[in-house]
């Protein structure tokens, strides 16, 4: 079978033919149709992972058939029996275990879900990974309300960009940071109310005067910038954060923290029960993913340089 396999780090995976996946009794083999890329892809590509295993086939998010239904994958595996966080061997499809970015892939018959019947595979290949961290973060973290004000980091990442998605649905008004003021305006165009560039010096005086502060925070950013978040946390506000690219957080001021009796959550995708209740939400509000680009596992190099560049606005998805 055709797979996208990493042959060699610091290089994109190679598009190679690799053996199908054998019979394993409680497994199932899902023809693999469209499947996602996420970040995690590429930095497991450059060495930035732990556990990287020469000749896995990369990709945690597909979406494809099964005994003649059309079928999503939870790549979270191995969560455990606590709702609450993950146990020690909990890990995520793609690496070590061998992922989506192929023709078939082996997976738990469990971990197989009906196909949203308002997506096509390419949007539905587009949701796993993604909306199953935003899902966590946004109601089992910091429990959204409709009618909340809700401010969405970075709304250029695949997470972030599914959050302003779901908040929406949810009946929150939602307003974004992003690098791009395109990537503001794409948002708006998907129901946020307002954004503004983390560039820029005053951005969190801007959004004060607008708001007034936000109940909710979802962020992947992390870094120094944290402490800003704190300050446009309205009392009793939720920040949740899933990600650290801009590494440690610095500066925290603990006076303002505890009198405004601010709550911080880190979360991680999240468990099986979370996956089908993510899966409800979106085919009850018909949420349909952003994708930004859709290529063939031949042009792999393309697809993971556009992400490594940050070029994208939604999903860059593969078809087999
Ligand atoms: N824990 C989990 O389960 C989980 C799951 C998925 C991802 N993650 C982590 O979350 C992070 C994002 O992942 P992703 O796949 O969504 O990434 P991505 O699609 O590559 O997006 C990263 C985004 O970070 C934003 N960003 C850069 N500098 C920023 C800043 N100073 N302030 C706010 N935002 C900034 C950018 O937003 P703009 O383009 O709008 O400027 C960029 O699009 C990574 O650290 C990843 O490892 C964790």
């Amino acid at each position: 079978m055709k797979a996208l396999v990493l042959d060699e780090l610091n290089k994109p995976p190679v598009c190679s033919e690799a053996p199908l996946p054998e019979a394993v009794e409680g497994k199932v083999n899902v023809r693999i149709k469209a499947a996602a890329m996420n970040h995690r892809d590429v930095w497991i590509s450059k060495g930035m992972y732990p556990g990287i295993r020469q000749g896995v086939i990369l990709g945690s998010d597909g979406a494809g058939v099964l005994d003649g239904k059309d079928v999503i994958i939870n790549p979270s595996l191995d969560w455990g029996d606590d709702p609450r966080v993950q146990q020690k061997s909990y890990h995520i499809l793609g690496l070590p275990t061998n992922g989506t970015f192929a023709e078939y892939v082996s997976v738990d018959r469990n971990k197989v879900f009906a196909k949203p019947a308002h997506l096509n595979f390419i949007e539905a290949a587009a949701l796993p990974l993604a909306g199953l961290t935003a899902y966590r973060a946004l109601f089992s973290r910091c429990g959204l309300k409709s009618g909340e004000k809700v401010l969405i980091s970075g709304v250029g990442g695949g997470v972030a960009l599914m959050a302003c998605l779901f908040a929406v649905a949810a009946g929150a008004e939602v307003w974004v940071t992003s690098g791009s003021a395109w990537k503001i305006k794409k948002a708006q165009d998907l129901g946020a109310k307002g954004g503004v560039s983390y560039k820029d010096e005053a951005w969190d005086k801007t959004l004060l005067k607008e708001t007034g502060g936000f109940d909710v925070i979802i962020d992947s950013a992390a870094g120094d910038g944290f402490a800003t978040l704190v300050k446009v946390a309205a009392p009793a506000g939720r920040i949740c954060f899933y990600g650290g690219t801009r590494g440690k957080i610095n500066g925290l001021n603990p006076q303002l923290m505890f009198w405004k009796q601010i709550s911080v959550f880190g979360s991680t995708m999240g468990n099986d029960a979370e996956f089908e209740s993510m899966l409800d939400f979106v085919s009850e509000h018909k949420i349909v993913p952003v994708v930004d680009s859709v290529y063939s596992p031949e042009a792999v190099n393309e697809a993971f340089e556009r992400m490594s560049k940050g070029l994208q606005f939604g999903k860059i998805v593969f078809t087999f």
